[in-house]
């Protein structure tokens, strides 16, 4: 848990393509709804939007090639490196497209946030949407956790549950889905700001009280 502290908190955020969460991250900071700035926006692909968006903002902005290292455990010692340069409170994973080493994982553990669209624990891995359309699925959704070692795995802190309309195609749930991202992203890292959020044995604790297995949910 983060102890309250004077200074705003210092937001890391690595990303793989758009940057569309880590925008309302970004901006939900600057309009000061919580007390944080994002220090650094790292990617591990050159050339994405999400770089451009950060710059945008006057946010310093990293590539760490993944293609540049020959295995998974250099390219994360070198991704390590380059976010500890900016001493973070909290490190998000937002659209990161990349498997993480246990190593990595436990350095951040408690502190390492990630954003899934579905709601865990259905649906862990690709192609969530097509697979809640697939199973003919009333409701859909998405959800923050604390990152653990079991990818998609780590414990539930806030879910948004949306209905699946009659009409809808993969492309239709994505994209309300993905509205929904942009709102329980930035609340779960205002708690997380305020010292509300932490993790305890491979649990998640809200004001200390253990948080259910979905987590909190917003049903719209
Ligand atoms: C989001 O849909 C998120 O749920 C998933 O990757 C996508 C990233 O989008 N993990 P963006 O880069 O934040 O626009």
């Amino acid at each position: 848990m983060r102890e309250e502290q004077a200074e705003p908190a210092r937001i890391v955020i690595l990303i793989s393509g758009s940057g569309s969460n880590m925008l309302a991250i970004a901006e939900s900071c600057k309009k000061q709804e919580m007390d944080a700035n994002v220090v650094a926006v790292i990617s591990n692909r050159p050339g994405v939007a999400g770089i451009d968006r950060a710059e945008q903002l006057n946010i310093e902005t990293q590539v760490v090639d993944h293609t540049q290292f020959s295995t998974r455990e250099e390219f994360d010692v070198n991704l390590i490196r380059a976010i500890d340069e900016h001493s973070p409170d909290l490190v998000i994973l937002a659209g990161f497209m990349r498997i993480l080493t246990a190593d990595f994982v436990r350095r951040y553990k408690g502190r390492l946030l990630n954003i899934h669209p579905s709601l865990l624990p259905k649906y862990k891995g690709l192609h969530t949407h097509k697979r809640a359309l697939e199973a003919d699925d009333k409701e859909h959704g998405v959800t923050v956790h604390f990152v653990s070692e079991d990818l998609d795995g780590g414990p539930n802190i806030i879910q948004a549950v949306i209905p699946i309309l009659d009409d809808d195609n993969e492309s239709s749930l994505q994209s309300r889905v993905q509205l929904q991202e942009h709102i329980i992203y930035p609340i779960a890292v205002k708690w997380f700001t305020q010292g509300r959020l932490s993790m305890l044995k491979g649990d998640a604790y809200f004001d200390n009280e253990p948080l259910p297995e979905n987590g909190l949910q917003l049903t719209s």
